[in-house]
């Protein structure tokens, strides 16, 4: 098949505030095997990955390491693209945005959305969350304070800011929704989006002033102390990758088949971006899908709770392909996924080891003793042309599977030959058919075996290409465009050909034990689920990474316009005391605080809360009856650590 079709997929570019987990090896193993399939199917493909480096989280983060924050990206940037590279994930351009090349298209689109009448500058003031890099207003948060994606202490923002123009866009998004209904994957999706840009879109703040860790606005501004929004930073991404803004422009690649994503940013991608995209006057992107959330032990994976899973120990332990094939098959695109152990290698030891390995040892085996390798597939039709319709109609259904991202059935389908093959060599015993003289017919059912697995094993390629690679080799052909046209567009048989032994490529597989990605115990589960209400167990090390310390609270006052929270100095033994905003108001008065001492945590980053610098947080219990401070059973000096 000639290269006709330009074909370009893109994952998300990722934080570098973090190193890489299973979820992030997701979205990434989704989009090398979309884009390999596309290959091999003969088309122009762009496979864009990358790293997103600025905004004022991967500041505070190289901050708190002692690094200048490009220091910081630069060595976290590296390790993505390290274990991309041992992964073999065919990507056709690894992004930073902090590419010279990268701020220059951003700069140039916002010159062309100012040109088109979508910026203007006003003042933003409103609620900020640094971790999900997102403004939210004062009804979208939690208690009027904590972030309504992520749970964490939003910081209250005042300043000058450039605005873009989000609310003009709203009814051409909408139209847009309407007019392709696949233009978010899967389609439930689709219907949360649409509600949400119905209930009203605001414009979005595109600019910030507090730190300057981000693009620049163009000096056509004049406005030297603002940096763009995070967000149109590194969705510009997509199109400054191809060029957009600088004289080696590839855009023939555009507008993107899909832009692969977790759920959780959908509404940057499905609002933003497009809103972004009508802006610019670029055509916009086919699909945008958004894949679900891996959890462990039905836990979110963080590092605070000690339960990531690092995707090259398990791919280490339990084979690269054995791993992109699991992520895959295990769950529906869209759901969210629990990764265990246990589900993994009963998909090796079933799906891999029972169903594909040993229906090729069958094979091996059945091929050398009655006809010393050499097979001939000139009679599968007049024995077998049941079998192989059926083979048909299932391959058949697999490509759009695959274009409509579901990718778990795609997998499952193409498992269906397999089975045929299974049950047709139980059914029609090659070795009676021997016995009884049928050399023919025998042959034929062991030709229609080999040319179940060749079928499979190329439309199995783009997500175990070196396993099926073998396969092939067992078989005597290679996978590529013409072997894919031949066997599955033609649905031509391999010739006469001769096939040789080769290793078992699913050697039974026993649990290997993982150190970060330790399963907890099932008793050990149960009891931390009944005591602790499901909150994961540590390590002795994990909690001494608190410092808590003594402290006596030397002054206490209101905030105004806060009906939750008081601000107190607390005295924990250093130069300086420390200014805590507390949520206790509605349980001490301030003037009955000073002179009691407390229990501060006393290492948390800044916060600010109500235009206040929150340096500490102070522990208290609170139940039915009411919020009690914790504090020492006799007077401590202040400074005293507690553990
Ligand atoms: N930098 C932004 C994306 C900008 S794209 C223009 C970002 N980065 S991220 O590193 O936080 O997340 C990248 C991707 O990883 C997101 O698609 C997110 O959904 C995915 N995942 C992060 N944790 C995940 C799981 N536990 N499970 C599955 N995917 C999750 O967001």
């Amino acid at each position: 098949m000639s290269c006709e079709k330009s074909v370009y997929i893109t994952t998300p570019i990722y934080y570098v505030n973090d190193i890489a987990h299973i979820g992030h090896a997701y979205t990434t193993i989704i989009a090398d095997s979309i884009s390999r399939y596309s290959r091999l199917i003969g088309h122009d493909t762009f496979f864009l990955t990358g790293t997103d480096e600025h905004g004022q989280k991967i500041e505070e983060s190289a901050k708190a390491k002692g690094k200048s924050p490009k220091e910081y990206a630069d060595a976290i940037s590296a390790t993505f693209k390290n274990l991309w590279d041992d992964f073999e994930i065919s990507y056709d351009a690894f992004i930073r945005t902090t590419d010279e090349k990268h701020k220059i298209g951003a700069q140039k689109a916002f010159e062309v959305m100012a040109q088109k009448g979508d910026i203007y500058k006003d003042v933003y003031s409103g609620h900020y969350c640094i971790s999900c890099e997102t403004f939210f207003t004062k009804n979208q948060l939690l208690e009027e304070e904590f972030c309504p994606e992520c749970g964490k202490t939003t910081t209250v923002v005042e300043e000058e800011s450039y605005f873009f123009r989000l609310s003009k866009y709203q009814d051409k998004l909408l139209e847009w929704y309407e007019q392709n209904p696949s233009c978010i994957l899967p389609k439930s999706k689709r219907n949360e989006v649409i509600r949400f840009v119905e209930s009203g879109l605001e414009d979005l703040s595109i600019t910030r002033t507090s730190f300057d860790w981000g693009v620049k606005i163009p000096e056509s501004f004049n406005d030297p102390k603002h940096v763009m929004y995070v967000w149109l930073d590194a969705l510009m991404n997509y199109l400054t990758a191809l060029g957009y803004g600088s004289d080696e422009v590839n855009m023939r690649y555009w507008p993107a088949r899909v832009h692969l994503i977790g759920k959780d940013i959908l509404r940057f991608h499905a609002i933003y971006w497009p809103a972004f995209l009508m802006s610019l006057d670029q055509p916009l992107p086919k699909h945008i899908a958004a894949h679900g959330w891996w959890t462990r032990d039905g836990q979110k994976m963080s590092k605070s709770k000690g339960n990531v899973v690092n995707p090259k120990e398990v791919a280490d332990a339990y084979g690269l392909e054995n791993f992109r094939y699991f992520m895959l098959r295990e769950v529906p695109f869209g759901g969210d996924g629990d990764f265990s152990q246990k589900a993994l290698i009963d998909r090796i030891n079933s799906d891999l080891g029972n169903d594909l390995g040993n229906l090729l040892n069958r094979l091996i085996g059945m091929s050398g003793k009655y006809f010393e390798g050499t097979i001939d597939s000139k009679d599968i039709v007049l024995y077998y042309k049941d079998e192989l319709a059926q083979v048909e109609e299932s391959i058949d259904k697999l490509e759009p599977l695959l274009f409509e991202m579901q990718i778990h059935r795609y997998l499952e389908e193409l498992w269906r030959p397999l089975s045929i093959a299974n049950k047709a060599i139980d059914k029609h015993q090659p070795w009676v058919l021997m016995k009884e003289g049928k050399t023919d017919e025998a042959m034929a059912l062991v030709a229609l075996i080999a040319n179940i697995l060749a079928r499979v094993s190329v439309m199995l390629h783009p997500v175990m290409p070196e396993t099926t690679r073998k396969i092939a080799t067992a078989l005597g052909f290679e996978i590529d465009n013409s072997s894919w046209t031949q066997l599955i567009i033609e649905k031509s048989m391999l010739a006469s050909f001769t096939i040789t032994q080769i290793p078992p490529l699913f050697p039974r597989i026993e649990e290997v034990k993982l150190e970060q990605a330790e399963e907890t115990p099932k008793e050990e589960k149960k009891e931390a689920s009944s005591k602790e209400e499901g909150i994961a167990l540590i390590g002795i090390d994990d909690f001494f990474k608190t410092s808590i310390k003594i402290g006596t609270i030397i002054e206490a006052q209101e905030i105004e316009k806060s009906d939750r929270l008081l601000l107190l100095k607390v005295d924990i033994g250093e130069a300086s005391p420390r200014q805590v905003v507390a949520g206790i108001k509605e349980f001490y008065s301030p003037q009955d605080l000073p002179g009691t001492q407390i229990c501060l945590v006393a290492n948390l980053k800044p916060a600010k809360l109500m235009g206040n610098k929150s340096e500490g947080m102070i522990l208290a219990a609170k139940d039915k009856n009411g919020l009690s401070l914790i504090r020492p059973e006799a007077p401590k000096s202040n400074g005293t650590t507690v553990g």
